[in-house]
């Protein structure tokens, strides 16, 4: 029977179907996407707080407008992101108290600060542009639900990238002040933004059984070349200097040659000692207490509706 049922599963993914919740599965691919899945949907909840806290500073009325849908959309994807870990059997509870301990990893990207208004538009178009490239591919990942919530957050997502940039340009026609601010914004995310992708494929524990089995469907270092290949032309247009020496088209591999990443600087912020790690963590379980009495009564308000339907 189990034997029987890994064929049906190794068929299916060589087939490039897709495995539903209902699917038998091996425990190694359910605790894969369950550690993916949790970790990105916390990444989106936690993401929400640096650019929370400039929701009450945003320099204009549209410009806050743009703001406050742009966090809803992170909350929103978090719940679709939890939603799709529950289908594999583990409860929010359990996730929400691996982040609220600090045992559960999210992207490390979050636990720098932003500084000013500039580095709102430099995470939009640098942050959420480096995030789309990742998720894309993973609406075709194997595993059902994940894919299918990724298409709607994937379009927000650009909306994320467009708006940043879009801010980005606005501020390159302003004073020399506020291009500065832009520049300076620029050189203190891009080194973080290339690390996002994860450590180099011959140091990623995860990606070759990941590739295997369909959730990773392009590699950390391939798209992290994509990222910068994308990225370069849009610096141009913007005016902005990517702050790289070592930045250069390669005629022969048809791609831009990029500089070396600090790895020990990334795992030590992945670690828990970057510069906003406990800020983050401690505000983040701080609104999750003060939200328990919504929960009480939401769970009194559904046990009364069920005392009354069994009366
Ligand atoms: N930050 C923190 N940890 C990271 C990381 C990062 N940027 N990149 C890799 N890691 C961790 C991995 O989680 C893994 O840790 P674990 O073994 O304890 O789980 C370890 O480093 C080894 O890395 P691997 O490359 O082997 O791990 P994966 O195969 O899981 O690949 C990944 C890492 C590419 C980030 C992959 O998990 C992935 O594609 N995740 C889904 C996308 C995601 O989580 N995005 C979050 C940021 S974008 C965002 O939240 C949107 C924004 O708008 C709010």
């Amino acid at each position: 029977e189990s034997a029987e049922s890994q064929a049906r599963f190794d068929n299916k993914i060589d087939a490039d179907g897709k495995i539903e919740p209902q699917d038998w599965m091996p425990d190694a691919y359910r605790k894969t996407l369950v550690r993916q899945i949790s970790q990105h949907a916390h990444s989106e909840i936690v993401g929400m707080l640096p650019e929370g806290n400039w929701i009450s500073r945003a320099p204009s009325l549209k410009r806050k407008a743009i703001l406050i849908a742009k966090v809803q959309d992170e909350g929103g994807h978090g719940l679709y992101l939890y939603s799709a870990a529950e289908t594999l059997g583990t409860s929010r509870d359990q996730m929400l108290e691996g982040l609220h301990s600090g045992k559960a990893k999210y992207s490390s990207i979050f636990n720098y600060p932003t500084l000013n208004w500039a580095d709102m538009g430099v995470v939009g178009w640098l942050v959420d542009g480096a995030a789309i490239m990742n998720q894309i591919p993973l609406c075709r990942c194997s595993y059902g639900p994940y894919a299918r919530a990724m298409i709607r957050v994937c379009k927000e997502e650009s909306f994320h990238q467009r708006q940043g940039y879009e801010a980005l340009l606005v501020m390159m026609q302003g004073t020399a002040e506020q291009k500065a601010m832009v520049q300076d914004a620029v050189n203190r995310w891009w080194w973080k933004c290339l690390a996002m992708f994860g450590p180099p494929d011959a140091d990623s524990p995860h990606s070759a059984q990941a590739m295997r089995w369909g959730i990773k469907r392009i590699s950390n270092d391939d798209l992290r070349q994509k990222f910068v290949d994308a990225t370069v032309p849009q610096a141009k247009v913007l005016g902005v200097t990517l702050p790289d020496p070592d930045l250069k088209w390669n005629e022969e591999r048809q791609h831009h040659d990029y500089g070396q990443i600090d790895w020990d600087e990334f795992w030590s912020t992945v670690n828990g000692n970057g510069p906003c790690n406990k800020e983050r963590l401690a505000t983040r379980v701080k609104a999750h207490n003060d939200g328990q009495w919504v929960r009480n009564a939401a769970l009194a308000y559904s046990r009364k509706q069920q005392t009354q339907a069994t009366k």
